[in-house]
């Protein structure tokens, strides 16, 4: 099938299948050609980037009601932000999100560039992400290559090297493919394909409008590829948390420093996360170990984190840290390994 064809066989599948997503324009009748706003493909995409559609659902809702176009979403508060992204993870988008708000509403107007070139050079934005919203926003024919546009594209070629070898044909089958009409719906139907019928695990290659050409599948190799080198195993680092809780209700708690990881997110004070942390709680008191040790897995690392809970007065001096009452905080605001803590430490002083 020649690439023309591919594309515009894959088109009329998602006229049918395309999933319901709230940032979507749906292919329907009457709907087709509409493109969508371009704050809502860009806010949908960087949420998008190593996250999954089905995390980002609520998350997206919840930012469009908040901040219904770019230049609410410059004047948020950076604290309002990062509380309302805490638990989506990779902290470091949450940042980059508001700076590129920022910069597109005082200095473009709050308008978005329309082409690859002019968004690539905005924070946050990197070579996927600006071809994504050219495509979905502007109909620019460009190339949208995800890991389910890989997995596609390596099984109806049959690409058999590993991936990391394989992304430059994949990209340049990729490209050829892209059509000039629709280029936006072309890139989310490969997609959705990927997400929806060419699956990691067990292909549902019957459902496959390409199942005709597709090499693999008359290989009997779909489900292997593409091929990956093995893994290398995560490192684990242990740490010390502490969660100091006054009287009032108020939590010591402190803010992260904005580089690394989890930056800017509050947190709980702690050691560092190494091989052996050292205790060093943030202030004098009779701490207790709920003996329950925290698990939580890291893109490069899992963390064991051991817990240390006090209840402490209200006159006390912490070293480091600021007292936080229910008013200028609440457990959502927390990225999801400090919110686990917070269970444990509730939990325990419940009980005691
Ligand atoms: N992943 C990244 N962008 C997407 C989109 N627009 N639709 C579905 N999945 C995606």
């Amino acid at each position: 099938m020649c690439e023309c064809d591919l594309s515009h066989k894959l088109l009329r599948w998602y006229d049918i299948h395309a999933r319901s997503l709230p940032w979507r324009v749906p292919p329907s009748a009457g709907k087709r050609g509409v493109r969508p706003d371009p704050y809502h493909v860009w806010l949908s995409e960087i949420m998008l980037q190593q996250t999954t559609v089905a995390a980002v659902q609520d998350y997206y809702r919840r930012f469009t009601r908040l901040w219904p176009d770019v230049i609410r979403l410059a004047d948020a508060p950076e604290e309002q932000v990062m509380a309302q992204w805490a638990g989506l993870g990779y902290y470091a988008r949450a940042r980059n999100l508001l700076k590129c708000a920022r910069l597109v509403a005082r200095e473009h107007g709050g308008v978005f560039p329309d082409t690859r070139d002019g968004l690539i050079r905005l924070p946050g934005i990197g070579p996927y992400t600006a071809a994504a919203i050219a495509a979905m926003a502007f109909g620019r024919s460009e190339a949208v290559v995800d890991g389910n546009v890989e997995r596609v594209i390596s099984r109806y070629f049959a690409i058999q090297d590993t991936l990391d070898k394989a992304k430059p044909e994949i990209r340049l089958r990729a490209e050829a493919m892209t059509p000039h009409q629709r280029p936006g719906d072309h890139a989310q139907a490969m997609m959705d394909l990927g997400a929806t019928v060419c699956t990691p695990r067990n292909p549902r290659c019957d459902m496959c409008p390409w199942q005709t050409g597709c090499q693999a599948r008359a290989l009997g190799i779909a489900a292997e590829l593409p091929r990956r080198k093995p893994k290398v195993a995560r490192p684990t680092r242990r740490g010390i948390a502490y969660l100091a809780r006054r009287d009032d209700g108020a939590w010591l708690l402190e803010r992260r420093p904005d580089k690394g990881l989890l930056g800017a997110m509050l947190g709980w004070p702690g050691s560092d996360w190494g091989e052996a942390p050292e205790p060093c709680p943030p202030v004098q008191a009779d701490w207790q170990d709920p003996g329950i040790e925290l698990r939580h897995t890291f893109t490069h690392f899992h963390l064991r984190l051991q817990i240390r809970v006090a209840r402490v007065p209200a006159d006390c001096l912490p070293s480091r840290g600021v007292f936080m009452g229910s008013q200028e905080f609440c457990g959502s605001d927390l990225p999801t390994v400090m919110r686990k803590a917070l269970d444990i430490a509730r939990a325990h002083l419940q009980e005691n």
